[in-house]
């Protein structure tokens, strides 16, 4: 077998936002360090996270600290986040923001010229440090010039398809190069594991082409455990129209700077959608709402920044109600409260990204706006302050890795995520690898196994079209594991991927391995055939309402849910193993904190 070799410290997979941080990390703590991406680098979902990273730098509200963060992160996520990592947060993440301007981000200013901070859903002061709404792209570009200045190899357009393990933990990982087809590995007692989502296992998905689940799918076939799996996030707002750019994200940050939500009698429903939970932080009224913007001081709230998952389930309602708009969403208005200057200046991206793609000129009109999957809750269970998977050596950080966000993440969040566990991550790595001089020979017969189960489609003939499967999942996911969930469609899906099970085990690709879009989806689709399993297992099993997980068969959140996470594990057999397991103790002088606001 043709066979490229490496010999790395720490291999991170993945290149957004977290994989960046910890390559760079990594790198800084002395580790021999390598970036593997299956895109070209700076395209990372990273992007998508538009409006803002939220972080208590108190710029505009000098009374927001780590402990108001840490509050609204808790409550934002119905207290299922693990408390240590949601602590770290919010109390790092300014420092991160800090650190990325001295590295070169350039974010926008207030008049005094600190750093600008936006308002966004959940967050109880205005925190989310931006670019315009082209934050996350800000943030690519810092890390990724930091990375190639630090001579950080990275290895773009490559698949990782297995992490090679013996007893004693990880030796190293296997990928192909997507353009031709070439396999290679790298020898590493430490990998990170920072490759995103897996938006694209739904039908409607503000993620693109490489967010398969590839690395929930790889921890769990090493050994690890992927937590919370049940949660995912459906963006409130993403493109309805034309149907070839559904689903694309429509950021927070037209409602964070003050668009509204109506639907088609014009009503502006929020209102009618505020949880008794929230009432006394959320104006009640449209006037009260009108003289928040004119007084932000007061804290009060429209109810368009209520946290996703309930924007999200409003907006869904409404559309079933039949009070959706021609094309099945409903609409966003800014152009009614806010000037075409404001909106061209704070809003860059919405307004090209309309006027291209839909011939919608959003300083003049409404935007017809729907739900989009957008982020999983879910992810590898980790040691909060190392981010060390149970498998030695494997580490996680990101959208992969789970605990963080509890049942629902707050809006901005992920950024800040992303800078402080892709920080520690790196640095728990390189730390990991450099007390482990003696470093295993990778198994030729594991090399030789993930090599035969690469090419297998192409040996098949007749076999199915990777494409016809795909789209069969994405439909299952979408209609019977989607915003609004019941048993009875939960079981219906759990057959149906029973069955994509033994369609995956026959698909066949044509042509050769130099540049095959459809040999590399072939190779994708287990990936996201487990994550779907994950997620319709845990769905199933949590018989309550909370946060990203509806069910309209136990609509009530439960007190007794409220103590216990779902963790995924892989069986002997290759099916998915479910285990109930209880919530970590905050200790008492956090809990203090949510004494100290109703
Ligand atoms: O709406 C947005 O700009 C997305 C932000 C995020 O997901 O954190």
């Amino acid at each position: 077998m043709e066979l490229e070799r490496h010999d790395y410290d720490v291999v991170v997979v993945g290149a957004g936002g977290a994989g960046l941080r910890a390559a760079i990390e990594a790198h800084e703590s002395g580790a021999r360090t390598a970036v593997v991406c299956k895109s070209l680098l700076g395209k990372a979902h990273t992007v998508m996270a538009e409006g803002g990273i939220a972080a208590a730098m108190a710029n505009l509200y000098p009374e927001d600290n780590w402990r108001v963060h840490f509050r609204d992160t808790m409550r934002g996520g119905k207290m299922l986040n693990h408390w240590r990592m949601a602590q770290l947060h919010a109390q790092e993440a300014p420092d991160r923001v800090r650190e990325l301007e001295d590295w070169g981000a350039l974010f926008d200013r207030t008049p005094d010229g600190l750093i600008s901070q936006r308002d966004f859903g959940g967050h109880r002061y205005a925190r989310l440090a931006h670019v315009g709404d082209r934050t996350g792209l800000e943030l690519i570009r810092t890390l990724q010039q930091r990375t190639v200045a630090l001579g950080i190899d990275v290895y773009m357009e490559c698949t990782v398809t297995r992490l090679l393990t013996d007893d004693d933990g990880v030796t190293g990982a296997f990928g192909y190069w997507r353009e031709s087809g070439r396999f290679l590995a790298w020898r590493a007692p430490s990998v990170v594991l920072a490759t995103g989502g897996i938006g694209k296992s739904y039908k409607v998905t503000s993620n693109s082409w490489e967010y398969t689940g590839d690395g929930h799918s790889l921890a769990l076939q090493a050994g690890a455990t992927l937590v919370n799996m049940e949660f995912v996030q459906f963006h409130p707002t993403g493109m309805v129209w034309p149907p070839s750019v559904r689903g694309i994200l429509v950021t927070e940050s037209v409602r964070g700077d003050g668009g509204i939500l109506k639907n088609s009698a014009g009503n502006r429903f929020m209102f009618d959608y505020i949880p008794d939970f929230f009432r006394k932080e959320t104006a009640e009224t449209q006037d009260e709402a009108d003289r928040w913007y004119e007084d932000k001081k007061n804290n009060r709230r429209p109810p368009e920044l209520l946290p996703r998952d309930e924007v999200a389930r409003a907006i869904n309602s409404e559309v079933k109600a039949g009070r959706g708009t021609p094309h099945g969403g409903v609409f966003l208005d800014i152009a009614s409260r806010r000037s075409a200057e404001y909106i061209r200046k704070r809003l860059p991206s919405m307004y090209h990204q309309f006027r291209e793609l839909a011939e919608v000129d959003i300083t003049a009109e409404a935007m017809e706006v729907g739900p989009t999957c957008h982020y999983v809750m879910g992810g590898v269970e980790v040691d909060p302050d190392s981010e060390a998977a149970r498998v030695p050596g494997l580490f996680a950080a990101g959208e992969v890795a789970g605990g963080m966000h509890g049942s629902n993440r707050l809006g901005g969040n992920s950024l800040s995520d992303l800078l402080v566990f892709g920080r520690r991550a790196g640095a728990a790595a390189a730390a990991h690898a450099l007390g482990h001089r003696d470093r295993a020979e990778l198994p030729e017969d594991a090399l030789a196994d993930a090599a035969r189960a690469a090419l297998a489609p192409f040996d098949r003939e007749g076999g199915e079209n990777p494409y016809t499967v795909q789209h069969d999942l994405q439909q299952t996911m979408h209609d019977l594991v989607g915003i609004i969930r019941n048993a009875t469609e939960m079981e219906q899906a759990l057959e149906r991927i029973a069955v994509l099970r033994e369609r995956v085990a026959n698909l066949s690709v044509e042509g050769h391995r130099q540049y095959n879009p459809g040999w590399h989806l072939a190779l994708d689709l287990p990936h996201m055939l487990v994550v779907g399993e994950c997620i319709a297992r845990a769905a199933l099993e949590r018989q309550e309402s909370r946060g990203g997980h509806t069910r309209d068969d136990f609509p009530a959140t439960d007190a007794g849910w409220a103590r216990t996470n779902l963790v995924c594990s892989l069986a002997a057999d290759g099916s998915v193993a479910l285990t109930r397991q209880p919530l970590p103790v905050m200790p008492a002088e956090l809990a203090e904190i949510f004494e100290e606001s109703p």
